[in-house]
């Protein structure tokens, strides 16, 4: 039999799954790229239904290859992290957020799954009902991942303060942001739960910044180049910390796709271009419009988990409590990242016999 497969013999070779090339327990690679013949070829020798048989020259190495795991592995999968993966939304694509309740969240795999790839896909989803006590936000975030611990510690609160570090600890408005653009790596989640609820005002809103990116590609092309060639510096300052980062404020992947926006007018500092200055002004214009902000008004109990590197979070402005130790609004938030929530969502899948090999 002289058939040859239709895939390049060196991947099919750097893939082996033989006990000579893949360790068994581990199934990691032991075979590297400088151990395969420069000049490969392949045949195939045998073939069931489910398998097919490859034998290689010059070295007369021996493969037996799944047609099922073939098939899969030979498609060029999908970045989970560019808006190729995502469900891209207006805030009236949103009548029904998606949201579950905390006890059905911990109970049910299919709710866990359902929330967590709303996270990957929307961008965001809720949970009602966790208790609104303080330090439950890590309990959330240790459902599907890791806390990731910075200078504000493992946690932080968002309430009014007396002496604020930062905006968010008044009660002025705040306009669509990321959080932490001045770290590298930028926290890629972020989780907020209410404890308790302002009277009038302080109400979230989020801003599919993957979807505003889009927009200004398709409407702006020239701002869209600007905001994606230009790094831009940011940086936060305090007693004991001293932070800067430099990236575009729209990233692109090898393949020109949206992979991830940084946006926080608190603690940009943009290079001296007034080309940067135009294409600024285009974007935060786009964030502004009503259409891509979706209201959510949380109540104590609610937390929200939502992707930082794509969703942007805001805050209309509320009454200030007449002293901040009878402080009414009070969430308290704390960062994730998405690499955890991905590999709990596909183990979580599994269980549910729906993943693959
Ligand atoms: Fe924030």
């Amino acid at each position: 039999m002289t058939e040859s497969p239709d895939l390049p013999a060196v991947w099919l070779r750097y893939n082996c799954p033989c006990p000579d090339c893949r360790d068994p327990v581990t199934g990691q690679r032991l075979l590297s790229i400088t151990n395969i013949p420069n000049d490969l070829a392949v045949t195939v020798t045998a073939h069931t239904s489910a398998e097919i048989g490859l034998t290689f020259a010059p070295d007369g190495h021996r493969s037996v290859f799944r047609r099922d795991w073939l098939a899969a592995r030979a498609r060029d999968e999908a970045d989970p992290r560019t808006e190729d993966a995502k469900r891209l939304w207006q805030a009236a694509d949103h009548g029904d957020p998606p949201a579950a309740d905390w006890h059905t969240y911990l109970g049910e795999d299919a709710t866990r799954a359902e929330i967590l790839d709303a996270v990957v896909r929307d961008g965001f989803a809720l949970l009602r009902g966790v208790p609104a006590s303080p330090g439950m936000v890590l309990a959330v975030a240790e459902t599907f991942g890791y806390v990731r611990e910075t200078n504000y510690g493992r946690l932080f609160d968002v309430r009014v303060e007396p002496d604020p570090a930062n905006l968010a600890f008044t009660s002025r408005e705040i306009a669509p942001h990321t959080d932490n653009p001045y770290r590298d790596p930028v926290p890629t989640l972020q989780l907020l739960h209410c404890l308790r609820d302002a009277t009038a005002g302080g109400d979230t809103g989020l801003v599919d910044g993957f979807a505003a990116a889009a927009a200004l590609r398709a409407t702006d092309p020239v701002s869209f180049g600007v905001l994606t060639g230009t790094p831009v510096s940011f940086g936060y300052i305090d007693k004991g910390t001293e932070l800067t980062a430099r990236q575009p404020l729209i990233s692109l992947s090898p393949r020109g796709r949206i992979t991830g926006v940084r946006y926080n007018e608190r603690s940009m500092r943009p290079p001296a271009a007034e080309p940067l200055f135009a294409a600024l002004r285009a974007w935060a214009g786009l964030l502004a419009r009503p259409e891509f902000r979706l209201p959510l008004r949380l109540s104590p109990g609610d937390c929200l988990i939502f992707d930082n590197t794509r969703i942007l979070h805001a805050r209309t402005a509320f009454s200030a409590p007449v002293s901040s130790n009878t402080g009414e609004r009070h969430l308290q938030g704390c960062y994730a990242d998405l690499d955890g929530l991905l590999s709990t969502l596909a183990v979580t899948r599994r269980g549910r016999g729906t993943a693959g090999s």
